[in-house]
């Protein structure tokens, strides 16, 4: 524990000593806790994080050397690559079966646009069954262990705000079903907020106000938590990378594992062409030769609106956050304790204490936060692979309380592809006056988790009325019907 006094030398020595200005009134719980906070700044770093955000707004970078990456087709363009993306498929389900493969989601986020209290996990996201997002994955994770027969361990990342909650939201459910020891949460860092004069700010008279270092804290977090080292230990070598916030993920593709290791790949990412030049997706380009993400809200419009010689959109691939990361990648990136990835800046309204110790909500941006991007891992290696993906498969996220990207147009989503796979299998599906389907359905991910298992095992005598709510369940029964 850091001693009082030389904590106040060192906050005089930064300009930060009115951080200690309600010392005195703190009991001893509280004043601890406060020099524990203040232990763990590198105000080195800080200074320096100051100078570089606060007291400059630096503009984002675009090099003139940009160019659109080449990005696996979602499906093969030839013979050759047909046969590619069969020996991937097999790669990938022959690495699951060795126990080579653990899954990861990064659930630290507040959650803020969609106003849901509590963490988004528990966020109950299906249209019939209503199951919360932390049951769809682990019911995927459950269901691609059967099939490996291996189990896969799931390693979720909360942060300070929502750890103790998720930990025991997942105790109370049982993990959904899987076993306890392969399920592993651990908790993102956090970086101070800094207000527009380059002084920090306390939330209380004995805490700082602090955030969630952002989802590429994952990459510190996985080796300060001791995650890597239980990787290491039950031999797992490649981490399958996703967020809580999509209901439609395929939480383990064999096939994108594949080509990920049979490409010697070190980071590969899942794309999908923008509906829009402006859609609120990262863009996946080669900045100075590096495969690069550019952030939606750091590119500019004239390039996301450029189109190539055929008139389409140049930089059409957009990130849905869904990556293979090789642990040893991870281990070298955060070798030594530090973490390879640059801080963004956002602008932030960050509530309060004045000198008067009273509490102060301001009404407009008050501080700069920083936050890492997972996706900037991918110009720190040369090896990476892009695989785009279909939409209506595999993205529909929930964000917002309404509109697009919400958990109206998600349980239409949901239900639209629960009913193609069910089409593809040869049901006939009643429709409404719009032509769109006049059910609910969800199928469990135990039941089936593509077109193609579903048509295996479905009951051919299957027929879905008007207004029904179908749910096939672990065992293939159907419930629910209305
Ligand atoms: C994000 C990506 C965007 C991508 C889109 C796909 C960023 C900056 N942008 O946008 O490129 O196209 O998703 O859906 O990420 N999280 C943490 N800890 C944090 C911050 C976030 O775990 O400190 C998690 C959240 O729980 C969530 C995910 O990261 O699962 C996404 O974060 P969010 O801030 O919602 O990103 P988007 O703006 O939606």
């Amino acid at each position: 524990m850091t001693d009082p006094t030389e904590m106040r030398h060192k906050l005089r020595k930064f300009g930060q000593e009115h951080l200690l200005a309600f010392w005195e009134e703190l009991d001893t719980p509280k004043s601890d806790a406060l020099l524990e906070q203040l232990g763990n700044i590198d105000f080195e770093q800080l200074q320096s994080f100051i100078e570089q955000f606060v007291n400059n707004t630096p503009a984002p970078p675009v090099s003139a050397d940009i160019v659109p990456p080449h990005v696996l087709p979602r499906k093969p363009a030839d013979a050759e690559q047909s046969e590619l993306y069969n020996r991937a498929k097999d790669r990938g389900n022959e690495l699951l079966a060795r126990g080579k493969v653990a899954a990861c989601v990064v659930a630290g986020g507040q959650g803020t646009r969609l106003g849901f209290d509590g963490p988004k996990g528990c966020f109950q996201a299906t249209p019939v069954a209503k199951k919360p997002l932390f049951q769809i994955f682990a019911e995927q994770i459950q269901a691609a262990s059967n099939r490996a027969g291996k189990a896969i361990p799931w390693y979720i990342m909360t942060s300070r705000a929502n750890d103790a909650q998720t930990k025991a939201f997942l105790r109370r459910n049982r993990h959904f079903g899987l076993d306890g020891d392969n399920v592993r949460c651990f908790c993102q860092g956090t970086m101070p907020a800094i207000g527009m004069d380059g002084k920090l700010l306390l939330e209380s008279k004995g805490t700082l106000a602090a955030s969630p270092d952002g989802h590429g804290g994952v990459l510190p977090a996985l080796r300060q938590s001791g995650s890597l080292d239980d990787m290491s230990a039950r031999g797992i070598e490649l981490i399958s990378y996703f967020q809580v916030d999509n209901p439609l993920v395929r939480c383990i593709d064999p096939l994108f594992i594949g080509l990920h290791d049979l490409n010697h790949s070190e980071m590969s990412a899942k794309a999908l062409p923008k509906r829009d030049p402006m859609e609120k997706l990262g863009n996946f380009c080669i900045v100075n030769g590096k495969t690069s993400v550019i952030e939606y809200s750091d590119m500019p419009e004239e390039l996301a609106r450029r189109t190539n010689n055929q008139g389409f959109l140049k930089f059409s691939a957009g990130s849905i956050a869904i990556h293979i990361l090789n642990r040893s990648f991870i281990e070298r990136l955060t070798e030594g304790g530090r973490c390879g990835l640059p801080f963004h800046r956002a602008e932030k309204v960050v509530p309060h204490i004045d000198s008067a110790g009273q509490k102060v909500t301001p009404a407009e941006p008050n501080a700069i936060k920083l936050e890492m991007f997972i996706f900037d891992a991918m110009s720190l290696t040369d090896k990476t692979v892009i695989l785009e993906t279909r939409r209506n498969e595999e993205f529909s996220p929930i964000k917002n309380a309404q509109g697009l990207d919400s958990p109206v147009t998600s349980l239409h989503s949901q239900v639209r592809r629960a009913a193609g796979w069910l089409e593809a299998a040869g049901v006939e599906l009643p429709l409404d006056a719009d032509g769109q389907v006049a059910a609910a359905i969800e199928i469990s991910p135990l039941f089936a988790d593509s077109a193609e298992e579903l048509a295996a095992k479905l009951d051919p005598g299957l027929t879905v009325t008007s207004g029904q709510q179908l749910y096939l369940g672990s065992r293939g029964q159907i419930g629910g019907t209305k």
